[in-house]
Parts: C-alpha cells; structure tokens; sequence
C-alpha cells in the first residue's frame, strides 16, 4: 500500500501542492469515491484512481524506443548540446528517463529511453549477450578480411573486443551485431582496416528491430511483446 498522493505524482505532472488542492476539490475519487486525505494508503494495483473521471493508468516503468536522428548526445542534459531527452514527449517528463546505452553524436536508430535501471543494465551487459545490430556505410569497399576480423576479435587500444559479426550486404555497406558497446567501437573497429565510417545506423536490438513506421525524431514506448522480442 502507497500514499495516495506519492501513486499520484508518480504517474503524472502533478505536483504534491497541486494533488493536495485536486483531492481538496472533490475531483480526485479512489473506486469512484471522493477521497478527504492525500495520505490515503491505496493499492495501486487494484484500486482505480480517477482525476476529473480520467483513470489513471499505473505503469511502474516507462519504456520508450526513438529513432535518434543526428545531432543529438546519448545524455539526460547538457549545456551546449541538443539530448534525446530533448525529443521525448512533455507528458514523460516527471520520470527519471535516461538513455539505456549511447549511440554518438551522429549515428542514428534505435535508442531505448527508460527509468529502469535494471532492464538497462540487462540489455546493456556484455555478460547478457544482447545484440545490438547496425547499418554501417563505410568509405572503402568491404572486404573479407574485414569479414574474418570482427569473427576473430579485432584488438583495440582498450582491449581485444569480442567476436562480432559482420555481413557484407553491398560494395560500400555492411550490417555489424555487437553485444557489447564500448566508445565508438563500430567506427574504431574499422578503422584498424582503414577504413571509415560515414554513415552508422542502429537497426535492432536483441529479435527487435526498428521499425519502419517510427520516423527520424520519433517515439513511442514499447508494447509488451515488442519488449520481450529486445530482451531475447
Ligand atoms: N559504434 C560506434 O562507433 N558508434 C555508435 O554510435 C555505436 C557503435
């Protein structure tokens, strides 16, 4: 059982000050009856919570995937630069989100944005395993030592990363899986090739892939299956 007024500010915008003058007001109703007290103990999974007849709906966490276009850090807030918290709908911003892992500054795709500690230590874990599977553009054709390098571990200056897959799907573009992500690891792994990275895509994570109907700059949060399908 929670206070009534902490189940409140935790699922919306509401401040306790305001929570206190909404429940004062009569328009707050626990099982469609008026409420006297803020510090009612309520069961949030059972109980229904209506403001003004709206229910409101108990999500423990957020989970929201965006397609992260260029020009945005993989952080909360920065001085000088844009953040993809910055393209995360109004409605979310009385949670703790944060980007479950980094892409950088100009890669794009798939960014999981959550306030589950947990979920993102799990997907972002070596030890877990869980794929992450980029689009890469590169400046010189790929070739099968490359192939034959990122299966055998490529040696970078912070160790030897671990095998990783590479497909070669044009002259120019190939599609890497990754299940672990150091800093710029896809572009440094290329580079002990020579070669460069110039256009660097996240396309899936896990069985789940980015879909085609997000756009640039979009988000929305994960369906229970969908977060299954990142998870496996
Ligand atoms: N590897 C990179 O070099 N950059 C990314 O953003 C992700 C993987």
């Amino acid at each position: 059982m929670e206070r009534l007024d902490k189940v409140i500010s935790s699922q919306t915008k509401y401040s306790r000050k305001e929570i206190k003058e909404l429940i004062r007001k009569k328009r707050v109703l626990v099982n469609g009856k008026n409420v006297l007290k803020s510090d009612l103990k309520v069961n949030s999974d059972n109980d229904l919570i209506t403001i003004d007849g709206e229910e409101i709906k108990i999500k423990k966490n957020i989970y929201l995937m965006l397609n992260k276009p260029k020009g945005y850090i993989s952080a909360t807030e920065d001085k000088n630069e844009k953040t993809v918290l910055d393209l995360v709908p109004e409605e979310y911003s009385h949670r703790n989100l944060f980007p479950a892992g980094r892409l950088d500054k100009d890669t794009t795709g798939l960014m999981i944005i959550t306030d589950d500690g947990n979920f993102a230590h799990n997907i972002l874990s070596p030890q877990k395993h869980v794929r992450k599977t980029y689009h890469v553009i590169i400046d010189i054709p790929v070739t099968a030592e490359m192939v034959e390098g990122f299966k055998a571990g490529v040696m970078l200056n912070d160790g030897e990363c671990k095998t990783s897959s590479l497909e070669i799907t044009g002259k120019y573009t190939a599609i890497v899986v990754l299940t672990e992500g150091r800093y710029h690891q896809i572009k440094r792994m290329f580079g002990c090739f020579g070669a460069k990275v110039i256009e660097l895509q996240r396309i899936g994570m896990g069985d789940f892939k980015l879909p085609n109907n997000l756009k640039l700059g979009e988000c929305r949060e994960f369906t229970e299956e969908e977060l299954k399908e990142v998870q496996e």
